[in-house]
């Protein structure tokens, strides 16, 4: 994947990642994080033209995907890397550096011994609350009831964020691949959005 210019190389950089420099256009910059092949950022990034768009996507044959869609005429707001998203959040991005951090339909690793690898877990709620500039905004999206349960209370109960209203009919609310996929299947797709709360306190 090397060469192609809207595709973040982690060896091309030292962190923190200066968004100012990746980007064409300073501008707010929204992270979603498992972007998959791409569906939701193809939306946003011409919903938002003023707003720029990073994706995290840890898998190689869904982050070509999401490279092959963008190939022939890239968003000048968009930039894609392949990295383990807690790494991003972690050693990355700098604190308060991006607007709205997505997650949506992230694999919900229901063994016990899978948990680590689950996307939803405290741990990405605290580094979430990190890179969020004050009142920037935490979405999620899951067609699993009782992940999406355990992650609605562990975020109300970090103390980190407060849940805000998001109603299915926002023009905010965009497809994702799995979105698409659930939905055709039948089943029932849930939300969430949340505002950072100024707590410093870490819980959880
Ligand atoms: C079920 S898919 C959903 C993709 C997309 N969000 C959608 O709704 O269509 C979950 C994605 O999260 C990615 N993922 C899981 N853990 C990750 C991590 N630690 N860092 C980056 N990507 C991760 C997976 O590789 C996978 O592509």
């Amino acid at each position: 994947m090397a060469e192609v210019p809207f595709v973040l190389q982690p060896a091309d950089f030292r962190p923190p990642l200066r968004l100012d420099e990746i980007f064409p256009v300073p501008g707010p910059c929204e992270l979603e994080i498992g972007c998959g092949k791409g569906l939701y950022l193809e939306q946003a990034v011409r919903l938002e033209p003023g707003k720029n768009f990073l994706g995290v996507e840890r898998a190689e044959k869904y982050f070509r995907h999401a490279v092959r869609r963008f190939w022939d005429d890239p968003p000048p707001n968009l930039r894609l890397v392949q990295t383990d998203a807690f790494d991003l959040l972690s050693r990355w991005l700098p604190a308060g550096s991006v607007c709205a951090v997505h997650v949506y339909f992230p694999d919900p690793w229901p063994k016990v011994r899978h948990a680590k690898r689950r996307l939803f877990q405290p741990q990405l709620y605290r580094l979430a609350h990190r890179v969020l500039r004050p009142e920037g905004i935490l979405r999620i999206g899951s067609d699993v009831e009782p992940y999406f349960g355990t992650a609605v209370r562990e975020i109300a109960q970090s103390g980190l964020f407060e849940r805000t209203d998001w109603p299915d009919d926002a023009p905010d609310r965009l497809a994702t691949n799995y979105a698409v996929k659930y939905a055709e299947q039948g089943r029932r797709l849930h939300y969430a959005k949340f505002r950072r709360a100024a707590a410093d306190g870490l819980q959880g």
